[in-house]
């Protein structure tokens, strides 16, 4: 699917636009609710009038104490609720990026005022000349955004596709790497003359490999690189489908580059090259400071409860959000809140549907719980067949993923072998296989589930085992035989 960016919404759209944004938003999102009376002002186009009174859990964009620290170059901005700034952070150091006289926040508007930190400032200017030597002219799209200019950003491209396609490719206010004032959004004229910029091409386009070769010289890093499942096969460019990479939570990024200073770029990519570029375990920016943090349980790729992830998402606060069940609530440091006890087996059955053996099997998944892939649903489109290794994931073939500690899913097993050699997420049948792309823990769906798991090859009378797992260890619940 292309993308449907105009240009305009790449930086704080004008009073009008604001007002176009808000106005075809439409009845999606409302003015000031009773139950939003305490909606900060800065953005209540985020508020709208679903069951529980907003679109977003509210602690999760609004944040007046909020964990990160903005002035730190190696902060982790995110989509996960804890990776969020507070509303009232900027950078006491901008400035202009033309003059480089100091600017203050609310008049670094794009395009008109593009501001950057001092010294994220003075390496990009460095950037900028080595591009021009190499032949490209450099064009900023965007770099400092504060918390408002982020909120008229993400409005305007919800006027666009929506809320929920919003959230796949602009920051929610408060979550955006731009808030550091260390981050810009970087194109080449060549590119920009040529049509939409945001476009996953650019990656491939002379300045887009460029920007990928040199950039960490002179401090900066692509924060959301290309997922190694969407190249075009047999090269390291996009291929036709933007999608979300579960990494990051956004889509390809060829033009969004953060500076973390030319000795943490060096380490970063040291890290990235050892982890395997091309492979599953390739470290992006956010994995790779994640892993500064002292509780690894606080490295949860979850997004904030939007309404648009409720079976997956994880909330600060639980009482105000969309999603009357947030699927991982999180304690004030960010950590995960531990779940009331393991999912609990309720039943499952043996049917065939054509060809395929489908093992139907019910489970009672508390809140809390994490699982892990492969996601196995009709979304997905995943399948398993007998005497073929791994899951057949469509488009990408088969993969196999190893157990993880503290992950729990569903496994399935013959009567003629002791292992399990087959295993499914507890997630929701809505879910897509976007989360197949990745080798972490994911957010288990909370309430009772079904999963649906399709077996071809499988003769009918082969004897059949159903359990649960946690981590590498198993536990039979169902026996029965293929029909
Ligand atoms: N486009 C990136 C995700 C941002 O809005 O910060
Ligand atoms: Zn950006």
């Amino acid at each position: 699917m292309a993308r449907r960016r105009i240009g305009w919404l790449s930086w704080a759209p004008p009073r009008a636009g604001v007002a176009l944004a808000l106005g075809a938003v439409g009845l999606l999102l409302v003015g000031l609710a009773a139950s939003a009376q305490d909606l900060p002002s800065r953005c209540t186009g985020l508020c709208r009038a679903n069951r529980a009174g907003h679109f977003v859990a509210l602690s999760d964009v609004f944040r007046p104490e909020g964990a990160v620290d903005g002035d730190d170059l190696l902060a982790r901005v995110d989509r996960t609720p804890a990776g969020a700034l507070p509303p009232d952070y900027a950078p006491r150091d901008l400035v202009d990026l033309e003059t480089m006289r100091p600017a203050r926040p609310h008049r670094c508007t794009p395009p008109a005022h593009q501001c950057l930190r001092r010294e994220a400032a003075r390496a990009y200017r460095a950037l900028a000349t080595a591009m021009r030597e190499d032949g490209h002219r450099p064009h900023v799209g965007s770099a400092f955004r504060d918390y408002r200019v982020q909120c008229s950003t993400f409005l305007g491209w919800a006027a666009d596709g929506g809320f929920c396609d919003a959230t796949t490719s602009s920051a929610l206010p408060g979550h955006s790497e731009h808030q550091l004032g260390t981050t810009i959004d970087l194109f080449t004229y060549a590119w920009t003359n040529d049509g939409d910029k945001w476009r996953e091409g650019y990656g491939c386009s002379p300045g887009g490999q460029w920007i990928a070769e040199h950039a960490a010289e002179h401090g900066f890093v692509l924060s959301y690189p290309l997922h190694p499942d969407y190249r075009r096969e047999g090269s390291s460019c996009a291929g036709e489908e933007a999608r979300i990479d579960p990494r990051t939570g956004y889509r390809y990024e060829p033009w969004h580059l953060r500076f973390v200073g030319v000795e943490a770029a060096a380490r970063f990519e040291a890290a990235r090259e050892a982890s395997g570029p091309g492979t599953l375990g390739e470290l992006t920016l956010g994995q790779w400071l994640g892993q500064r943090s002292s509780s690894a349980e606080a490295r949860v790729t979850a997004p904030v409860c939007d309404g648009c992830n409720c079976d997956r998402c994880a909330t600060l606060e639980a009482a105000e959000g969309p999603c009357e069940a947030p699927a991982l609530a999180l304690g004030e440091d960010g950590a995960p809140r531990g779940a009331e006890g393991p999912p609990r087996f309720v039943s499952a059955r043996l049917l065939r549907e054509g060809e395929a053996l489908i093992v139907e099997a019910r489970v009672a998944v508390p809140a809390n719980t994490f699982t892990q892939p492969p996601v196995i649903t009709e979304a997905s489109g995943v399948r398993y067949r007998r005497g073929r290794r791994g899951a057949e994931l469509p488009g990408i073939g088969p993969r196999t993923f190893t157990p993880l500690e503290g992950a729990h899913r569903l496994v399935i097993g013959f009567d003629d072998r002791d292992d399990w050699p087959w295993s499914a997420a507890l997630v929701a049948p809505s879910r897509t296989g976007i989360a197949n792309g990745l080798a972490e823990r994911i957010v288990a769906a909370p309430g009772e589930l079904t999963v649906r798991v399709p077996l071809d090859g499988v003769a009918p009378g082969t004897r059949v085992r159903v359990g649960l797992a946690e981590g590498r260890r198993a536990r039979a619940l169902f026996r029965g035989r293929a029909p």
